[in-house]
């Protein structure tokens, strides 16, 4: 999908690489961008600097969700464009007890990086499948793909966001939704000390997945690399995977 005279709502964009997709977005000539955080004074500063609506919004409550949806449909008259990016990764990490995280940071993942997409789709994808279009991209990781070593919750719940996207894409490909899966690799924010603690066990295939699930042709996944990799030979890019 073209960018030009688009609106998007893009989660957790006060910052990080949600706030990068917003510049980018209005670089390609989008209309307008909601720029919606848990912290709202970060969105509003973010929006500020941008030009775009900043809400503050937390993506796992459903309710807030639909009420920020709503202010930005009420603001720009429709949302052509779903980023769902808002993500965290634990602090605290084990990487000889893949169990070891609470059950707190595993249902507070699992809200945050699998129900977030779904409430956010819930939202806008009404107004999507009236117009016969729109672009729903849910920012998962290279951990979906592969394994976050010492980080079970962040993996698990990284996955299922990978296999929901697939859903919503064989499910509404065919009425004009375009489903797509942003897959990082590390490089800054809530993962730099992930990175330094779990060292050369950072990333690793687990069972060989990439490319499992064939080509479907309507959903792309793309884990973009690193352009400054680390050195070690056992830290690598996952590989590409057309659903
Ligand atoms: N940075 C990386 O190297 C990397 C690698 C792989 C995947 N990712 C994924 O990319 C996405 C963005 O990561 P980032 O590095 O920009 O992170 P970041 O920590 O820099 O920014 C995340 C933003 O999301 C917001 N946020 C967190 N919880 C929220 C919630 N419940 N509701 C609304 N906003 C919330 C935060 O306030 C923050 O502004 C995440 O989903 C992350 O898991 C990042």
């Amino acid at each position: 999908m073209q960018m030009k005279d688009r609106i998007a709502f893009v989660t957790g964009a006060g910052r990080g690489i949600g706030r990068a997709f917003c510049r980018e977005l209005l670089r390609r000539g989008a209309a307008g961008v909601v720029i919606a955080d848990l912290d709202g004074a970060m969105a509003q500063a973010t929006a500020a600097e941008l030009g775009g609506l900043g809400l503050q919004c937390d993506v796992s409550d459903e309710a807030a969700v639909r009420a920020a949806v709503a202010a930005a449909i009420a603001h720009y008259g429709r949302v052509d464009v779903l980023l769902s990016n808002a993500g965290f990764g634990a602090t605290e990490l084990d990487l000889d007890d893949a169990l070891a995280e609470s059950n707190t940071v595993w249902t507070r993942m699992w809200q945050v990086h699998v129900m977030a997409h779904v409430y956010a789709s819930r939202a806008v994808l009404p107004g999507m499948l009236e117009r016969g279009e729109g672009c729903l991209v849910n920012v998962a990781s290279a951990a979906g793909l592969l394994c976050q070593v010492g980080d079970a919750a962040y993996s698990a719940t990284k996955h299922a966001a990978v296999g929901l996207a697939e859903s919503l894409a064989i499910t509404y490909g065919e009425r004009g939704i375009r489903v797509s899966v942003v897959s990082p690799v590390h490089r800054h924010g809530h993962h730099r000390p992930r990175r330094e603690a779990a060292g050369r066990r950072a990333c690793r295939p687990a069972f060989g997945r990439a490319g499992c699930h064939g080509d479907r042709g309507r959903t792309r996944t793309r884990a973009i690399p690193d352009p400054d990799p680390p050195r070690s030979p056992d830290v690598r890019p996952a590989q590409d995977r057309r659903l």
